[in-house]
């Protein structure tokens, strides 16, 4: 099985940005740690983050038929993108939306997803935990 997972604008700046609000790892640490979930579950895996919304859907569009799920934190694009929207709308693969925060207990902006109306499973408020769940979708579904 192959996993993308995607992580959108300011994700680069974990460990230094709100760290009372996203903690101190850093999105180095978040991918060891998924990389070494995936090895443990034979699951081949492919991470990205990027702070371009263009970029994100070339990244998606790249899922296409190469893909089995994609795993995407689209961050500040998650209440603004509908491009990022019709890419995974375009590409039809599997998806799970996490956040780091829970963006329910934000600002009213932040309750707002366009990926939530493509998305299978949303994950919020777990950390990096939500990761390692939304990759246990992908596991149980097989
Ligand atoms: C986030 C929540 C978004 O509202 C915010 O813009 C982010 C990160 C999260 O992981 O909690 O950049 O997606």
């Amino acid at each position: 099985m192959k996993l993308f997972i995607i992580n959108g604008p300011n994700l680069n700046m974990l460990g230094i940005r709100e760290p009372e609000i996203y903690g101190t790892l850093t999105l180095k640490d978040i991918e060891s740690k998924i990389r070494l979930y995936c090895a443990k579950k034979q699951i081949d895996v492919e991470f990205y983050q990027s702070n371009h919304e263009g970029e994100i859907v070339d990244i998606i569009q790249s899922a296409y038929q190469k893909a089995d799920g994609i795993i995407i934190n689209p961050a500040a694009y998650t209440h603004t993108s509908v491009a990022i929207l019709d890419a995974l709308k375009a590409v039809d693969v599997d998806t799970v939306e996490v956040h780091l925060s829970d963006v329910d207990e934000r600002e009213d902006f932040r309750k707002i997803s366009y990926v939530s109306f493509f998305a299978k499973k949303i994950i919020k408020g777990k950390g990096v935990d939500g990761y390692i769940e939304a990759i246990d979708f992908f596991v149980n579904r097989i």
